[in-house]
């Protein structure tokens, strides 16, 4: 009896050891569970062609992401493997088969990254950041219209969560895991900003226009019904240069016109100073077209900057600031728009594992603008008129970051131009002290002159007074 209650007790205990032990992978999600996007490109044509080659489908391609990754799998013994895998590749985040350093490998699906399955699933957030999607595969496929009956492959629900800008925030704000320091905050600088009232991520990023909301009339598969609205699958943001190595020039050029609509830069002032020996230059960025901040996401690695030349007449260089070097370093005094992270000494790193704190970040709000002043000396036997060109410019990644990466000199970024301004002084106009007039005052001067000859050879009379003007 009483063996016959002990081998009872095991059997129970055993059994129990077996559920938590093996128990939890047979009812886990498998990446099997979902539907490879080719499938779902079979009747989405358009949708799939958009989504291929965007960063989404490459999150796990990315060599940029694969290099830090396999780093930080290094460096920190595998803990926050779990945790770039969760956003980066998040169906095999679900089915709890994490890469490491040594096997990067995933499943076939999840090669293509965040996949149409993946975000069709999703039915609830748990909040914001850090991967707070709750995931739910099979039949059911979640979005944006409440009238759908048309498809015969899979069921459809209507789903809120994906026409708001909180179901970009589950990913789109990063934390990190163990210190909570803000890593990216792309969600809550929208949040934050003018824009969350009137202009949610997918008006920006799902439609064909680059900057607002642009009505796309279409069908969202084939045979379905024509509808107002299809969003588009491209959502691109500023990465070119992926995927211009990975292949995919539509990317890349939408790519490139979106970081085009996003500032605007004026000259406020190029002049000489009181002292007649040096120069003053106000320039002024604006953040137009971002709803966010500019730049956003991975803002320790992207770089804004602005480079200037000034010249004189003969094209003789009297003033630089933000010129790439050999090596493809930016200049150290030039003015850019980044994030640094400080490590526990303070220290600037790279590595976000290591970051403690934010060192400085002197992005631009959306809608907002940053005034950059600069003076410099006027070379003596500098020529007139002098001229100012000045250019916002972006890289993906830094080139210390890219050194560290992909070794020194390896890989190059790719310099965009945003936006580009000249200014000119011809020197007279702006000489104090000599009062020679410029060239507005020279021809009004002028067309007194004339009328006065006209009024002259009609009247006779040479003065050129109030009557003239009134009859005129
Ligand atoms: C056999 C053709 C077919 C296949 C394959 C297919 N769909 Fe659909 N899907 C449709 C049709 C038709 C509609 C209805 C479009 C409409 O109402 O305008 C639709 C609608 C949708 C919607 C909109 C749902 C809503 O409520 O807003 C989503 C999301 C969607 N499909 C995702 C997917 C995903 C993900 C896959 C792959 C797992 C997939 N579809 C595969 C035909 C298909
Ligand atoms: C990063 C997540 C994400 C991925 C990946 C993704 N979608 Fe979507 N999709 C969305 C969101 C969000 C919407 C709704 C936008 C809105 O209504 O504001 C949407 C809308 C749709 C719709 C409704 C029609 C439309 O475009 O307005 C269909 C159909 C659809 N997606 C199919 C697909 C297919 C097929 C794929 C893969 C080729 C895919 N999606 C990949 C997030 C995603
Ligand atoms: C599952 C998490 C996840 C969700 C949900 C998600 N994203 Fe992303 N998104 C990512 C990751 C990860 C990348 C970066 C991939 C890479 O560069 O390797 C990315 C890249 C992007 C990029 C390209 C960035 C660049 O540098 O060019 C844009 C734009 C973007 N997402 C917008 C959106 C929008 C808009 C939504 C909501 C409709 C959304 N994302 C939903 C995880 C997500
Ligand atoms: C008013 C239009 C607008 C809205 C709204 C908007 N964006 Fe953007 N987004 C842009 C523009 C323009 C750029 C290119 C400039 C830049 O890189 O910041 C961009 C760039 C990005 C990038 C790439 C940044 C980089 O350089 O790597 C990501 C990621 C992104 N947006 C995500 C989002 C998410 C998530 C939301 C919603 C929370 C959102 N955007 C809302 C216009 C918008
Ligand atoms: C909460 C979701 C999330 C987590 C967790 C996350 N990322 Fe990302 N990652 C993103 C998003 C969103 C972007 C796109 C932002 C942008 O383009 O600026 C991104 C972009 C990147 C990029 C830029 C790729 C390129 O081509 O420029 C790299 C590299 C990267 N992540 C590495 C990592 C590493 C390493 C980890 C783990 C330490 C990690 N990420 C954890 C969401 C996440």
């Amino acid at each position: 009896m009483q063996v016959k209650f002990i081998s009872a007790i095991t059997k129970i205990t055993l059994f129990c050891i077996f559920i938590v032990m093996f128990g939890y992978d047979a009812i886990a999600i498998q990446p099997s569970d979902f539907t490879q996007p080719e499938v779902c490109g079979g009747c989405h044509t358009e949708i799939y062609a958009q989504w291929n080659g965007s960063m989404h489908s490459n999150s796990h391609k990315d060599p940029v992401y694969e290099k830090l990754f396999i780093m930080v799998s290094k460096e920190m013994n595998r803990t926050f493997d779990p945790f770039c895998s969760k956003c980066h590749v998040p169906i095999d985040f679900l089915s709890g088969n994490i890469p490491s350093a040594d096997n990067y490998k995933v499943s076939e699906i999840s090669e293509k990254g965040i996949s149409c399955d993946f975000c069709h699933t999703v039915n609830a957030s748990s909040g914001i950041g850090n991967g707070a999607f709750i995931s739910s595969p099979g039949k059911i496929k979640r979005g944006p219209f409440d009238d759908s009956d048309y498809s015969t492959f899979h069921q459809i629900e209507y789903s809120q969560l994906h026409t708001r800008s909180e179901f970009c925030g589950m990913c789109h704000d990063v934390y990190h895991p163990f210190n909570g320091l803000v890593l990216e905050n792309t969600y809550s600088e929208w949040k934050e900003g003018p824009y969350n009232e009137t202009t949610v991520c997918q008006d920006c990023h799902m439609t064909p226009g680059v900057t607002m909301f642009k009505a796309n009339k279409g069908r969202a598969a084939a045979g379905a019904p024509m509808r107002e609205h299809i969003y588009t699958h491209y959502i691109v943001g500023g990465n070119a240069m992926l995927p211009e190595l990975l292949g995919s020039p539509e990317h890349e050029r939408l790519a490139k016109e979106r970081l085009r609509s996003a500032a605007k830069i004026e000259i406020i002032k190029f002049k000489k100073k009181e002292d007649n020996k040096s120069m003053d230059l106000i320039v002024k960025v604006t953040n137009i077209g971002a709803g966010h901040k500019l730049p956003t996401g991975l803002t320790e690695a992207r770089q804004i900057w602005l480079e200037i030349e000034a010249k004189d007449v003969s094209g003789k260089t009297i003033f630089e600031s933000g010129k790439i070097d050999a090596d493809g370093y930016i200049d150290h005094d030039a003015i850019k728009y980044h994030t640094v992270f400080g490590d526990a000494q303070g220290k600037p790193t790279e590595k976000v594992w290591l970051a403690e704190k934010i060192l400085l970040d002197n992005r631009i709000p959306p809608k907002g603008y940053s005034e950059e002043n600069f003076s410099f000396a006027l070379p003596q036997d500098a020529r007139y008129p002098l001229s100012v060109d000045v250019r916002l410019n972006y890289v993906s990644a830094s080139q210390e970051l890219s050194d560290l990466l992909f070794g020194k000199g390896k890989v190059k970024p790719p310099v965009i131009e945003m936006a580009s301004v000249k200014g000119t002084i011809d020197g007279i106009q702006y000489t104090p002290g000599k009062n020679i007039p410029g060239f507005s005052s020279f021809f009004l001067l002028m067309v007194i002159f004339i009328f006065s000859l006209i009024k002259r050879m009609k009247t006779g009379v040479g003065i050129v007074g109030k009557e003239m003007f009134e009859k005129i």
